[in-house]
């Protein structure tokens, strides 16, 4: 099979943006969307800021890096973004209605067989694509930050995925050069989400017990497990505010064995989010 060639992103955030990068570094054209201009021109600075870091270590040559940006462009129209691409990856942010809306979009503007993948984390694909006249062309295709760097791809098979389009999803991912893992029934926190969260809870609830600190349950993490972050540490890098909403999530889902430990909604309750407010599990005061 040739591979794909067009590629559109919409929503240019932490991931959009990343995701596009990715494309366009393995030769596909790719068009990157957003609603605010503003979060279009950041898109276009970081892409620029992360392949300076490639030509800086040598990875790749002032000209590629330049072709890379070349082959992408960033656009105000979603109409123009999203018409005659081959795969639409959505990356706005994680909020149901809003995915639904921009699928019912993209579903009426994409062409019929325009491959529509969402980059949720923990959302369902199925009740994303029940927005669309076409759900059997909605794929989960889970991107990890940031994208260029990390090596899987967690692909979701909603209710209605056909099989074609899971397949081409499989071989996108290839294409891009990742490893891809297949979440064969759309369940709340598919295979990731659900493991590492679990891992999460209980090394809180081990500190919570008193039984160790957090520093130890981190060193553990770290040298036991070669993990390359414990996840106290980890969780004040991606949030304790996203962490509780998905303790929550998953409680709803599978029981009291996904069930907020206190320390953590405490911590949410003060405002300690993470690095992000300064604080979280830990203080970053020059932060
Ligand atoms: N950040 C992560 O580490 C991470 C990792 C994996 C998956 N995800 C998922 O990726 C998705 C995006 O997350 P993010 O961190 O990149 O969010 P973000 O807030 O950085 O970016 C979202 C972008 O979407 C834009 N947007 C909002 N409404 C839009 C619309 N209707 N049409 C087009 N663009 C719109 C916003 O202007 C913003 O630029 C979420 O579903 C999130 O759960 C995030």
């Amino acid at each position: 099979m040739a591979g794909v060639k067009t590629l559109t992103v919409v929503g240019s955030g932490t991931m959009g943006h990343g995701i596009g990068q990715l494309a366009a570094m393995r030769g596909i054209d790719v068009r990157v969307f957003d609603v605010d201009a503003a979060a279009l021109d950041r898109a276009k600075a970081g892409v620029r800021t992360s392949l300076d870091r490639f030509v800086k270590k040598g990875t790749l040559s002032p000209q590629e890096s330049d072709d890379v940006l070349g082959r992408m462009s960033f656009v105000s129209d979603l109409a123009k973004a999203a018409g005659g691409a081959e795969v639409i990856v959505e990356a706005v942010p994680e909020v149901l209605e809003l995915k639904q809306k921009v699928f019912t979009d993209l579903d009426a503007i994409a062409d019929p067989g325009t491959l529509l993948a969402t980059n949720t984390s923990q959302l369902s694909i199925t009740a994303i694509a029940s927005a669309t006249e076409h759900p059997e062309r909605v794929v989960g295709m889970h991107f990890f930050n940031p994208p260029v760097m990390m090596r899987l791809v967690e692909i979701i098979r909603g209710t209605l995925t056909s099989d074609d389009m899971l397949e081409r999803t499989v071989a996108l991912a290839e294409q891009l050069g990742k490893e891809s893992i297949v979440c064969q029934r759309d369940t709340p926190g598919f295979i990731t989400t659900r493991a590492i969260m679990a891992l999460r809870l209980e090394c809180i609830r081990i500190y919570e017990e008193g039984i160790a600190s957090m520093e130890d349950l981190d060193k553990a993490m770290r040298l036991a497990f070669n993990h390359p972050m414990g996840q106290f540490e980890l969780n004040d890098y991606n949030g304790l505010d996203i962490a509780l909403q998905g303790s929550r999530n998953l409680r709803e889902a599978y029981g009291e064995r996904f069930a907020p430990p206190p320390s953590l909604v405490a911590r949410v309750a003060a405002g300690r989010l993470g690095r992000k407010t300064g604080g979280g599990w830990f203080d970053y005061p020059s932060e």
